[in-house]
């Protein structure tokens, strides 16, 4: 019986290997398959972006892209009057409801006003603008979106944070003109130099390294976890204005230890468990950040308020105590 049994058993292991060694070449070549789709698309975009000029040289598929992107950028002041036509027709339409209502510009003042008269945060959050070359159009686009939802919720928050775009040059300022036209006059403070070369206050202090604990890259990679007690004041919080669908993994965080600033991740994992990975997008850091700093929230609510549902988060038993003895907030680098 054994001696019949044994090849059965041997068959049907070396049968289970090799299908999950299949399985495995099949997911392997799913995933090159991803990635050659990915590289052909920033191909496309990428010859759509250096040949803005002359369309000589690209291929028909090529071209009718960048003629539609040009379409659609020709397009925009119309698109934009028209969504404000729309948004004043629903404020004019709850106003003849409700006759104490402010009008559409009314209400546009007022929260002009309102944000001026608010007594700002004294955090400063950068956002780094170095990663353009990282990006494809598509993805450059989908950065500046999230980036400036970023700045919508700044001006909601009781005490707006100061924002910052630092290496704000080359494609992705390009971009932003093309896409915001006076953007200039924004209250965001634009720097093309480095935001260590902007926040380290003088050489001596640079040369010290200390003084760059002020500076701390958020990085889901890095091992230090912003503390309970939160964000400090005066400190500079640089997020990446990166848009990379987990194909530039931890290069956040390889920078931040280059260039010898301080890093650390947000509390995730001490407060929510998630299912899926804890990288955010940058307007979701940013919503947490703001909530947090300026609206007073705990950790707890920031997360099952602010994560998409996609990333499943549900609030942990215990609070680990662990992590508010540790609390270090980005001082290692
Ligand atoms: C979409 S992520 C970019 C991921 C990229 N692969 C990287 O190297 O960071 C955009 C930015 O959000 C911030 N970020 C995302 N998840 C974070 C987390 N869990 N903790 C701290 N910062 C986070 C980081 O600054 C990151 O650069």
């Amino acid at each position: 019986m054994l001696s019949t049994e044994k090849p059965i058993k041997e068959d049907k292991m070396k049968e289970t290997k090799e299908t999950q060694g299949d399985q495995k070449k099949v997911e392997l070549d799913s995933k090159d398959s991803n990635q050659e789709k990915h590289d052909e698309k920033s191909e496309l975009f990428d010859i759509a972006d250096t040949s803005a000029g002359s369309t000589q040289g690209l291929s028909k598929r090529a071209k009718k892209k960048l003629l539609k992107r040009q379409a659609w950028l020709d397009s925009k002041p119309e698109r934009k009057a028209l969504e404000k036509v729309k948004r004043r027709e629903k404020l004019d339409k709850r106003k003849a409801e409700d006759p104490d209502l402010p009008s559409y510009s009314e209400s546009r003042k007022r929260i002009k006003n309102i944000y001026v008269e608010k007594i700002k945060s004294p955090i400063n959050i950068v956002f780094d603008m170095s990663f353009g070359d990282k990006m494809n159009q598509r993805d450059r686009g989908k950065c500046l979106k999230q980036v400036l939802h970023c700045y919508s919720l700044n001006r909601r928050f009781d005490h707006p944070l100061n924002l910052h775009f630092s290496n704000f040059d080359g494609i992705m300022k390009e971009e932003m003109s093309q896409r915001h036209q006076g953007f200039e006059n924004w209250d965001i403070q634009f720097h093309t130099k480095s935001h260590a070369e902007v926040f380290l206050r003088d050489e001596k202090e640079a040369a010290e390294k200390c003084s760059k604990n002020d500076i701390v890259y958020l990085s889901s990679e890095s091992e230090n976890v912003i503390g309970e007690e939160g964000f400090e004041p005066n400190k500079t919080y640089v997020i990446g204005a990166l848009v990379d669908h987990n194909l530039h993994k931890g290069l956040c965080y390889s920078l931040a230890k280059d260039a010898g600033i301080s890093h650390a991740r947000l509390p995730i994992d001490e407060f929510v468990n998630i299912k899926t990975r804890k990288v955010l997008s940058i307007d979701h850091v940013f919503h947490i950040i703001g909530s947090v700093a300026s609206q007073k929230m705990s950790w707890a609510d920031a997360f099952l308020s602010i994560l998409p549902d996609r990333k499943g988060a549900e609030l942990k038993e215990e609070t680990s105590e662990a992590s508010n003895q540790e609390s270090i907030t980005g001082q290692e680098n």
